[in-house]
């Protein structure tokens, strides 16, 4: 019986019984022969000699019997040297495998316990252009939503939008000094950015601007209807501009809470701190010492008794967990704030939230484009929108060179140019730094985005000219066809039934850089598969499933795209 779809796990269920090793350590001694020849996988058996008191090469024998028996007829074993080699019998095991890939329920899995997984993503500081790592946070934090879905969990994404702060005193001043209102009323967002760039420049000659842009947070604070009005202002207009942003990314929010939410949550924590005898006074301020951590102390008050940063982040995670009922609590940052979050967890913990251990940061690193890292205060921003309107003219470009004559233009040159931008981003490993090129995330050749979506392009334009003769559903033939399943087509059909495997790793590991490395892969072994067996002069039952393998194929790297948050256009 097929109890899987993924190979070395059907191995490694086979091989459980007969070696009373645990399942995962089957999976992990498993290892691809050196020659195809020698089979699929191969098991060494050295491990085994102690226990079983006997050589491994005859270890090797007997279990390659058992093993034989077990997995008949769908492989076979062998002994060799201390090693059982195991083939499959691809005639015989393909269009089973096909066929469960086929399964509605295939790209679903199915946890063992459903958890609820607040998922804290983009949540820039508005009145501020959106930055590069916003966008990391926004690319990647969506990805990871849509990876959770797809195992089975609840994700919930908020927007935690720096909407507080001291910035908003010195936003205001800015406003109200140079603010021209035309400039304003056309662009309120690139108005903002000037004059919050201006008041950078003018304080360093005038700190008195300092001063006013503190008392204007200061009536912020109290409620000053004249302050709150302006403040909600550019809260407004930077949410429109954002929105733009993240419908052009397909991203959603389930909840938008701004840091401004949680203004009247700060001092039940700090009550509660107070209370527990974790408030220690340094230098005026208020801390929570995590010395036996050996992390620096957690500042709770500034000396003047206002919250900061990480108090917020407190009560905002007690919200997530008491509030929201979140299980586990899923912070998309920048890897600079690490030991922010490392502090608030532990304190978190001293309060004796145990849930604390459900908290993680996942951290990305920085990205440089085209070289620059960005600063928005000394204006030296290269804007996301023009980047993203950049990719989407080159792409659109590419098209007009490569397929003039295609249909909805403007709109495959977007999901090219927006996915580019995208896949460029997931397929690092999160916390590696990327240099972003856009030439380079815009080729058709190499781990690129494009390179992926045009390996499904192709497949939907081979299926759309053999409409009719494809094996599906998928039926086994009586008489054999060795020409079917080569070895290229077999290694593609192998890959195709770990993509439950690479889902499984990317929730462990937190990391949509699996799926895209899964993406890659798949594009790979279809072209090399399609460049040698070829689809159209087969005979017509061979070239029927060979089209099924394709149409398979497409559908994996279709879903996977769409895990990432990519479109696969059907022609490009
Ligand atoms: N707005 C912050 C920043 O841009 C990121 C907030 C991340 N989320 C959080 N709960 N601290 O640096």
């Amino acid at each position: 019986m097929i109890t899987t779809y993924s190979l070395k796990q059907q191995a490694a269920n086979w091989l459980q019984p007969l070696t009373e090793l645990p399942v995962e350590q089957v999976i992990s001694m498993l290892e691809v022969p050196p020659s195809s020849e020698l089979g699929d996988l191969a098991f060494p058996c050295f491990v085994l000699a102690k226990s079983w008191r006997r050589a491994p090469q005859q270890i090797a024998v007997e279990l390659s019997e058992q093993l034989g028996a077990a997995a008949s007829p769908y492989a076979t074993a062998a002994a060799t040297g201390g090693y059982v080699n195991l083939s499959w019998n691809r005639q015989h095991y393909a269009p089973l495998l096909l066929n469960a890939i086929a399964l509605p329920d295939y790209e679903q899995l199915q946890p063992e316990q459903k958890e609820r997984i607040i998922i804290d993503m983009s949540s820039p500081n508005i009145a501020k252009p959106f930055g590069v790592g916003h966008l990391r946070s926004t690319v990647i934090g969506a990805a990871l939503y849509r990876i959770y879905a797809a195992a089975g969990h609840e994700p919930i994404s908020v927007n935690h939008i720096g909407d507080w702060g001291t910035q908003f005193g010195k936003q205001i001043v800015a406003h109200l000094r140079w603010s021209n209102p035309e400039q304003a009323a056309a662009d309120p967002i690139g108005e903002a950015l000037r004059v919050y760039i201006k008041f950078h420049q003018e304080a360093e000659t005038m700190p008195e601007l300092e001063d006013e842009a503190r008392d204007w947070f200061r009536r912020l604070e109290q409620g000053d209807e004249e302050a709150l009005e302006l403040w909600r202002y550019f809260v407004k207009v930077s949410m429109e501009k954002l929105n733009g942003i993240y419908e052009r990314l397909g991203v959603q929010f389930d909840e938008v809470l701004g840091e401004s939410f949680y203004n009247d949550k700060m001092p039940a924590v700090v009550e509660q701190l107070k209370t527990l005898g974790l408030l220690k006074e340094s230098q005026g301020a208020q801390v929570v010492r995590l010395d036996e951590l050996e992390l620096p102390p957690c500042l709770i008050l500034k000396s003047d008794g206002t919250t900061i940063y990480p108090t917020r982040d407190l009560a905002t995670a007690v919200y997530r967990r008491q509030v929201m009922a979140g299980d586990q609590l899923v912070y998309v940052v920048g890897g600079e704030q690490t030991l922010h979050f490392r502090q608030v967890f532990a304190v978190l913990r001293k309060m004796g939230y145990e849930w604390a251990d459900h908290c993680t940061h996942v951290a990305f690193g920085l990205m440089r484009i085209n070289g620059k890292k960005m600063s928005t205060r000394k204006g030296k921003v290269v804007l996301l929108e023009q980047l993203m309107d950049e990719a989407v003219a080159r792409a659109a470009q590419i098209i007009a060179e490569k397929n003039p004559a295609l249909p909805q233009r403007q709109q495959v040159a977007e999901q090219i140019g927006i996915g580019a931008i995208i896949f460029s981003d997931l397929k690092n490993a999160r916390q590696n730094e990327i240099d972003f090129s856009l030439e380079e995330a815009l080729s058709f050749e190499g781990e690129t985005g494009p390179y992926v979506q045009y390996a499904h392009a192709r497949i939907c334009s081979i299926l759309s000219k053999a409409e009719g003769f494809v094996n599906d559903p998928i039926v086994a033939h009586n008489a054999p066809m060795p020409e079917m399943w080569s070895d290229a087509a077999w290694e593609l059909l192998g890959h195709l039934g770990s993509y439950r495997e690479a889902l499984a790793r990317a929730v462990q590991l937190q990391e949509p850089s699996v799926m895209a490395r899964y993406a890659i892969q798949t594009a790979r072994l279809f072209n090399q598969w399609y460049s040698r067996d070829r689809i159209v002069d087969a005979n017509p039952r061979v070239k029927a499933d060979r089209l099924a393998l394709a149409k398979w194929t497409g559908h994996t790297l279709e879903r996977t795209l769409k895990l990432l948050g990519m479109a696969a256009p059907q022609q490009m």
